[in-house]
């Protein structure tokens, strides 16, 4: 969702804003603007759309300002409009401000500030924080700002600047992440990393409560009571260009080209001399001995990695676990007691609904164990333990490689636990490592031969609804497989246990309507089998996913792809691969930008 940049420094500021907001344009977003500090006034320039009409606004802009924000907006208070784009300035303009979040009580301090005489320009809840600063200015930003947020209530992280103080940006943040870089061009504040290690690789991340005080030559930290702080920083280690499409046509295949590698590096290190740990859990043996219920909250895709896990956590552990989308978690009073183990899921690591999940949780007294993609986020600063995905920055909105590194790292907690429970015996969990281990090759394979995906893809490319069957493992990678093909092809998708068809989703078939089935070798394969010849006899047209050297699904399909034998366990990590590549392949083949699907964000971090 929204994005936030500031430089202050040497270079000429629209440049560095302008590449940062480009940075940040897979967040998703609908408009984006600038606001320059020149010669003390501000010179302000939004515009909806991409953030490529705002460059071309400010291309001929006569500036030399080395200090200013931007903003990449995704619409919550007020239209996608150029007046409700950020920045936002105060009635006399001196005072701009860029904002992530939202501002709960914002009514209730426009109408304050209305009173007093302040004019809004705006339907959003952002530019009350310009006028609040306004407000409280007396010549010095950082006390304003720092007084002005004691009257917020809800999230927000801020970047804001003033025209009396040339080359200062204060920023500041709560529940919502800020971070800052220092390097030899001066001072960079962004909401996410990417945007900032062009300038250093060690970042700071920015404490709920605390501010940041930027100027060309350095950043001084404080925590909320203005007192002097050092910054928690972080060293990244991976580079400015996996955020390049690496010679890919787009970031979507990029990453899914990448899964192999993140298989292998979420695993590395976990089995030392034979035993399988995570250390990063936080847990005791005997903690973990305890635990008698689990529940895995997520949204989205992540939701869908937990689907898989539970049936490996009953399976193996047999723990009662049950997964819910985290929307619905915190509303309907769970039963949590100290022996229930929360497993948060989360990519960006920022998402509103599970963030409340977590929250929840550890009011009611349970364990919160994250699993995220990104280091120092929100889900792993606020649970118990964390094990991170090791998918690296995943760019394209839609998830992919995340995915992946969530199913594996699942997979390494459901062996875990049962090794705790004693239903798994070293042995066993060290063949099942194995064969986890073997599923990066058998990604590999998958995307070394890929006509077969893109020839069904084809022949679904019309359509406009699809049903993805399966049952057991392959009921679970349906329901992933078809929230793909929705959210970048456009195309109407739903997902069924296939033995719920003839319950009624088989109604709707008529000749030609695609069946998606994951039909590979399993205990259920002759069911779902059965279910695919209900479907077939209506005319539906199938593809079938199905085990390398199965012939017999050839008399029940109209489309075969195949993926090599593999443990049913671990089924989805191959199988997930090609649906991923056939709703690709059908929304290019529909003429989609597959990178930024319209009306969608990256990260979600509103309820
Ligand atoms: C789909 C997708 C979304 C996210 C969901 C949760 O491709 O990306 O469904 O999975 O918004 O996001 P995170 O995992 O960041 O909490």
């Amino acid at each position: 969702m929204c994005g936030i940049v500031g430089y202050t420094g040497t270079k000429l500021a629209k440049d560095v804003l302008i590449e940062g907001l480009r940075r940040l344009e897979y967040r998703g977003y609908d408009s984006a603007g600038i606001a320059l500090q020149e010669g003390g006034s501000l010179s302000v320039t939004r515009r909806v759309g991409k953030v490529e009409g705002l460059a071309e606004a400010v291309a001929d802009l006569p500036t030399s300002s080395t200090c200013g924000i931007g903003h990449t907006r995704w619409a919550t208070h007020g239209a996608p409009s150029e007046r409700n784009a950020h920045p936002h300035v105060s009635c006399d303009g001196s005072i701009a401000v860029v904002h992530n979040g939202i501002i709960e009580n914002f009514q209730e301090l426009r109408d304050a500030l209305a009173a007093k005489g302040h004019t809004f320009r705006s339907d959003t809840d952002t530019e009350v924080v310009a006028h609040l600063v306004e407000d409280y200015y007396e010549g010095d930003l950082l006390a304003a700002v720092s007084r002005a947020t004691r009257d917020i209530i809800g999230a927000y992280g801020l970047a804001i600047t003033c025209a009396a103080e040339p080359g200062r940006i204060v920023a500041t943040r709560k529940d919502s992440p800020i971070v800052l870089a220092h390097g030899e061009a001066g001072s960079y504040v962004a909401s996410d990393i990417i945007a900032v290690i062009e300038a250093s690789r060690d970042v700071a991340v920015l404490g709920d409560g605390q501010l940041a005080d930027m100027r060309p030559d350095g950043i001084t930290y404080y925590n909320a009571d203005l007192k002097e702080i050092e910054p928690s920083i972080m060293h990244v280690d991976w580079d400015v260009d996996v955020a390049e499409k690496g010679g890919y046509p787009d970031f979507m295949l990029k990453e899914i080209h990448e899964q192999p590698r993140v298989i292998r590096d979420t695993l590395a290190g976990r089995m030392t001399n034979g035993v399988l740990s995570i250390d990063e859990l936080g847990m005791s043996l005997e903690e973990l001995r305890l635990i008698d219920r689990v529940y895995i909250v997520a949204c989205g895709t992540s939701y869908h990695a937990g689907l898989i896990a539970r049936q490996l956590i009953e399976g193996w552990a047999r723990i009662p676990t049950e997964v819910e989308v985290a929307s619905e978690f915190r509303y309907r009073n769970p039963i949590i007691t100290p022996s229930t183990l929360v497993v948060a899921v989360s990519q960006s690591g920022e998402t509103a609904d599970t963030l409340a999940a977590i929250r929840e949780a550890r009011i009611k007294g349970g364990k919160v164990f994250g699993i995220t993609n990104v280091i120092g986020s929100p889900v792993a600063r606020e649970s118990d333990g964390v094990i991170y995905t090791k998918a690296n920055k995943e760019i394209a909105v839609a998830s992919t490689k995340s995915f992946l590194g969530q199913v594996v790292s699942l997979t390494l907690l459901s062996m875990v636990l049962a090794q705790a429970k004693g239903k798994l015996t070293n042995d066993q969990v060290r063949l099942l490592f194995k064969d986890l281990a073997d599923t990066a090759e058998k990604v590999e394979l998958v995307l070394s031969d890929t006509e077969a995906i893109d020839e069904a893809a084809r022949a679904c490319k019309d359509a406009t609804d699809a049903f993805f069957i399966g049952r057991g493992m392959g009921s679970a990678t349906s329901f992933e497989g078809a929230l793909k093909l929705k959210e970048i092809s456009y195309v109407h998708a739903e997902a069924y246990p296939a033995g719920e068809m003839k319950h009624g989703p088989i109604a709707l078939l008529e000749p030609g309507f695609p069946v998606i089935a994951v039909a590979t070798q399993s205990p259920v394969y002759d069911k779902v089998v059965s279910n695919l010849q209900e479907s077939r006899s209506r005319g539906a047209m199938i593809v079938a996913v199905a085990t390398e050297g199965d012939e017999e699904i050839k008399a029940n399909a109209d489309y075969v792809i195949y993926i090599p034998k593999v443990r049913d366990a671990f089924m989805p990590i191959v199988a997930s691969v090609p649906l991923q590549l056939f709703a690709r392949s059908m929304a290019i083949a529909r003429g989609c930008d597959v990178d930024k699907p319209r009306n969608l964000a990256k990260s979600v971090t509103v309820e």
